[in-house]
């Protein structure tokens, strides 16, 4: 789409004075633009940080979940049928799926179970076509399906890296592919990436893990843009959701010997998730003040941000 064109002043090195100063005026004319424009935003996005805008309506709505047979993607399913929404659950384990989708009927919205690894781009796009065919457009894509896998890099097995980094970037990228087309076709729509704290804040007991929710945060970042760039940026919404540790499974409860801040419920972490989707939330960090830390922390030289670590987090303390 983009080219770039050889310059025809090539290897002309010289620039006018006048040139500079013009650059440089521009520059802070810009600056001073994105200050006028951007204080109004800044004060509206403090007040919501101490009054919330209210919750999108939801009900009647399809979503779809990946990896929502067990832990978060379950506890997701439940909270958004809670909220009158249909749920299609797409699993690697189609029994647990199916029993998501018992649970849901429950509460009385349809469910529908699909065994799909997410890692597969065929897969991924035979999903889109019987989803579309069988149950119709999806309004919320939450990629959720994830390896939650810590290791050094040294114990970590080829293949087990490949397998973090097909499940836990490559699906993000195959399921927006193939449903973003027909958000772009209804002009609505909203696309929801659980990444982790990790892709903050790298986990030195977690090297490809880590990675990968980097990769997922850049992934959701460029989208957003280019929703943007497209004029969609108001009808197809995006949240990146970055969540410390939750204690969706026996193994994650163990790793961390002594933490020195609480593991997060499964179901809470899947309401504030779920209420920051629909408050149109583009990065929901939790607990919030962990990405505040984050951010602080590294305008600070290397050494400093590691004394934070051994001080503050220590995380070091593991059972492995
Ligand atoms: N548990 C945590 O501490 C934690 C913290 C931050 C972020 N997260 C993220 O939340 C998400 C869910 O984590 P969880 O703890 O609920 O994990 P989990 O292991 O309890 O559940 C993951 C689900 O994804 C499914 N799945 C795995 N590979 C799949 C594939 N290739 N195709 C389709 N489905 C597949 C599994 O069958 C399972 O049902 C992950 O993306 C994880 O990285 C977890």
């Amino acid at each position: 789409m983009f080219r770039v064109e050889a310059d025809a002043t090539e290897g002309s090195t010289k620039v006018s004075p006048i040139r500079v100063f013009l650059d440089v005026l521009f520059v802070l004319i810009d600056i001073v633009k994105v200050i006028w424009y951007g204080l109004p935003i800044l004060v509206i996005h403090i007040f919501r940080k101490f009054v919330p805008s209210k919750l999108k309506e939801v009900s009647g709505q399809t979503v779809l979940i990946t990896g929502g047979g067990n832990g978060l993607g379950r506890a997701l399913a439940l909270d958004f049928a809670s909220r009158g929404c249909n749920v299609i659950v797409v699993d690697i384990d189609l029994a647990a799926a199916e029993r998501t989708c018992a649970e849901l009927k429950r509460k009385r919205v349809a469910a529908y179970a699909y065994r799909v690894d997410v890692s597969s781009y065929e897969q991924v796009e035979a999903l889109s076509d019987n989803v579309h065919k069988n149950v119709g457009p999806v309004d919320i894509l939450v990629n959720n399906a994830g390896l939650v896998y810590f290791d050094f890099l040294h114990n970590t097995s080829v293949s087990m890296a490949n397998r973090t980094i097909d499940i836990n970037i490559k699906s993000h990228v195959w399921t927006t592919k193939v449903f973003l087309e027909k958000m772009m076709e209804r002009k609505r729509g909203h696309i929801v990436g659980i990444s982790s704290m990790s892709g903050m804040y790298a986990f030195p007991w977690a090297v490809v893990y880590s990675t990968s929710k980097y990769a997922v945060n850049g992934f959701m970042a460029a989208i957003t843009e280019q929703l943007r760039l497209q004029g969609y940026g108001d009808q197809i919404q995006t949240t990146c959701v970055c969540p410390y540790y939750i204690a969706t499974r026996n193994d994650i409860v163990d790793f961390l010997k002594k933490p020195r801040f609480k593991l997060l419920t499964t179901e809470r972490t899947a309401r504030v998730i779920v209420e920051g989707i629909l408050r149109n939330e583009v990065i929901l960090a939790i607990p919030p003040f962990f990405d505040l830390g984050v951010r602080i922390m590294q305008l600070f030289p290397v050494k400093i941000q590691q004394l934070v670590r051994d001080y503050i987090i220590r995380e070091y303390e593991l059972n492995s």
